[in-house]
């Protein structure tokens, strides 16, 4: 232990103008590229806040590995209802990082599975608000589509300007960016490169609210509390059965319903929200 605190030291001194270098998160890993805390009156709100002002928080490989290893805390942690992602005032990432990418072969890319360990944020079974200010671009853009909601600041841009760096969205772009906003947008950012607007996005339901600038990542904990006082199971079945849209037929995506409907009569957490109901008092779940 004394060895492990003495390589911290040696490691805090050797870094020392670098923000949320060694960073604890309770008694959990340390962190270089992001600030991981727990958020709302409660503390049941996860928060991850992307810190790397200078690259306007490029995703690089090292920033990724720690998004997925501070998500795997907070879902395995019971007292996290929801997590908000979120970045700088200017921006909220600028996209995967081009220098690091610049030298990449195929060969590479192709053999290491580049990017295969991006989308650990679309897998996560607790609620994901994404809180973009600034600069969504590319890879930004994608990681808040990954996000089961997201809310905007004012200033928010969104693109997808891969193609103008000779290659082409490589972790959902194409696929969640169509989804959200239909195919005509869609396609005009993705093959020129233009950035939206955040009401651009509100109305083209790529966002589902605009905020003040300086308010938009508390509503977005706000709105993460507001989910983290409900079960946290029948939000996981929730969650799971409004992503079905997305993968299945209506017929399937019905069925996936009614049976995940079903299923929540086998719970406390159901029982007790319609008693309460019937007896006028408050809800009291058990996550059961
Ligand atoms: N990767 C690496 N570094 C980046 C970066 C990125 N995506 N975006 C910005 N930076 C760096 C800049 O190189 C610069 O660093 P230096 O000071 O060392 O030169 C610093 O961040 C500040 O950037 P700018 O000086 O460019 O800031 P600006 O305010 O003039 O412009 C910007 C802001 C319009 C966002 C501009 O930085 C930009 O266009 N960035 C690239 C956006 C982009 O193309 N994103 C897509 C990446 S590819 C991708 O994401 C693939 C995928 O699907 C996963």
């Amino acid at each position: 232990m004394a060895a492990v605190c003495r390589m911290l030291r040696l490691a805090a001194a050797r870094y020392p103008c670098r923000p949320g270098v060694f960073r604890q998160f309770s008694a959990g890993p340390s962190f270089q590229y992001i600030l991981v805390e727990r958020k709302g009156q409660s503390q049941n709100v996860g928060f991850i806040q992307l810190n790397r002002p200078k690259a306007l928080n490029a995703l690089c490989d090292g920033l990724m590995t720690e998004i997925n290893r501070a998500l795997d805390s907070f879902e395995a942690d019971p007292q996290i209802g929801a997590i908000v992602i979120t970045g700088s005032e200017k921006a909220f990432a600028a996209g995967a990082d081009i220098k690091e990418m610049q030298n990449r072969t195929f060969q590479e890319c192709y053999g290491g599975s580049f990017l295969a360990h991006w989308n650990r944020v679309s897998t996560v079974r607790k609620p994901v608000i994404a809180a973009v200010n600034g600069y969504a671009l590319g890879g930004g853009c994608e990681l808040a589509m990954m996000c089961d909601i997201i809310y905007a600041g004012e200033k928010a841009q969104f693109g997808q300007p891969e193609i103008l760096l000779g290659t082409i969205p490589g972790a959902g772009g194409t696929q969640r960016l169509t989804r959200a906003v239909g195919k005509s947008l869609a396609m005009e950012m993705v093959l020129t490169g233009d950035r939206i607007n955040a009401q651009e996005a509100k109305e083209a339901g790529l966002v589902s609210r605009v905020y003040p600038v300086d308010k938009v990542v508390d509503e977005a904990i706000t709105c993460g509390e507001k989910i983290a006082q409900n079960s946290k199971l029948i939000v996981s079945m929730a969650k799971e059965a409004v992503n079905g849209a997305f993968e299945l037929s209506l017929s399937e995506g019905n069925r996936l319903e009614k049976r995940l409907f079903h299923s929540t009569f086998a719970t406390d957490d159901r029982k007790e929200g319609m008693t309460a109901f019937v007896e006028k008092r408050k809800t009291n779940f058990n996550d059961h």
